[in-house]
């Protein structure tokens, strides 16, 4: 096989999070297990020797570099970090052309960027699979590495109940669509002027979700909370009314106590004690935010290998 000459039809990338199927993700989440256990044992697992991710960072990150790019390391790969502010697309480089150029020098690219129709362009003009590291609209890889930690800690999600509290944000949208695919329901509690947008967040239909006014009942009798930043990077103008808005939709104690008794707690981070969740919740005994962190390392290699070499068993 000759090296990156694959059409641009042929690659397969990781956009959204309804790109994979639930067969898809059942063979994830037990390489996720597998690669984790290698980890752990320090067993040398090298499968993509010879390949290189090239990541491209016109936001802040710390887990998602970080995971993508050790993980590359520990798999026997090589990672090159790009910024808007060091590249060229900085510098209005058509995205197009950045896509054409970059996919014909690496195996595979992730990219954290704005609009989701950005990492859509430089799909459809990459030789090579693309990786959505986070948009405006949505962060696969993070909910992978969340159902994942559900499943270490928990088993099965599906036929579960999760509550979403706080923001109809990229991650909101990513847990809506992930409930489709697999088969659980969320309870979401937004304040009023922050609606889900079906449309935005991919969604088939309204069967996998309920709206609730109040963030206490939304918790009721569910098996996971979890939230996120009441402003998303991007959105930073917007921080002072958002802080106005989102008083209400702080995770405290009373929302843990409305959910099942051995529910989780769970944010993406980085978390604003006091903001979005209570120190007494997030530092608490129900909060496995630092497995789920863990995870991001665990999930992406999975992601990598099965991109790269599809199913290895
Ligand atoms: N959760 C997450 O994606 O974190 P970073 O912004 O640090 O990558
Ligand atoms: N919703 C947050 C997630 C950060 C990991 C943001 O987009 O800034």
């Amino acid at each position: 096989m000759t090296k990156n000459m694959n059409t641009n039809k042929n690659a397969r990338h990781y956009l959204e999070f309804k790109d994979f199927s639930r067969d898809e993700y059942d063979y994830l989440f037990e390489r996720m297990r597998i690669i984790k256990e290698k980890f752990k044992r320090y067993e040398p697992y090298l499968p993509l020797h010879d390949r290189t991710l090239a990541m491209v960072f016109e936001k802040a990150s710390t887990r998602t570099r970080v995971s993508f790019e050790a993980g590359m390391y520990q798999m026997g790969g090589s990672a090159i970090n790009l910024t808007t502010g060091d590249s060229q697309l900085g510098r209005a480089e058509p995205v197009e052309d950045t896509a054409r150029v970059i996919s014909r020098m690496v195996d595979i690219v992730m990219i954290r960027t704005y609009e989701q129709a950005k990492i859509k362009r430089f799909a459809e003009y990459s030789r090579v699979p693309v990786i959505n590291g986070l948009t405006n609209e949505y962060h696969p890889c993070q909910i992978l590495a969340d159902i994942f930690t559900y499943i270490e800690q928990r088993g099965s999600i599906a036929g579960k109940k999760i509550a979403w509290i706080g923001d109809s944000n990229n991650v909101c949208n990513t847990w809506l669509q992930a409930a489709e695919v697999l088969g659980f329901h969320m309870h979401v509690s937004t304040p009023p002027g922050y609606p889900v947008e079906p449309e935005r967040a991919g969604l088939s239909g309204n069967a996998n979700y309920t709206v609730f006014a109040n963030p206490v009942d939304a918790c009721k009798g569910v098996d996971l909370v979890t939230t996120d930043v009441w402003t998303s990077m991007g959105f930073e103008a917007e921080n002072e009314a958002r802080k106005k808005a989102f008083a209400g939709w702080c995770v405290n104690r009373e929302m843990m106590a409305a959910a099942k008794a051995d529910a989780l707690f769970m944010h993406c981070l980085p978390a604003h004690r006091g903001e979005e969740v209570e120190a007494e919740v997030i530092d608490g005994l129900q909060s496995v935010v630092w497995d789920e962190a863990e995870n991001r390392l665990h999930a992406q290699k999975a992601l990598l290998e099965f991109l790269l070499l599809g199913r290895v068993d």
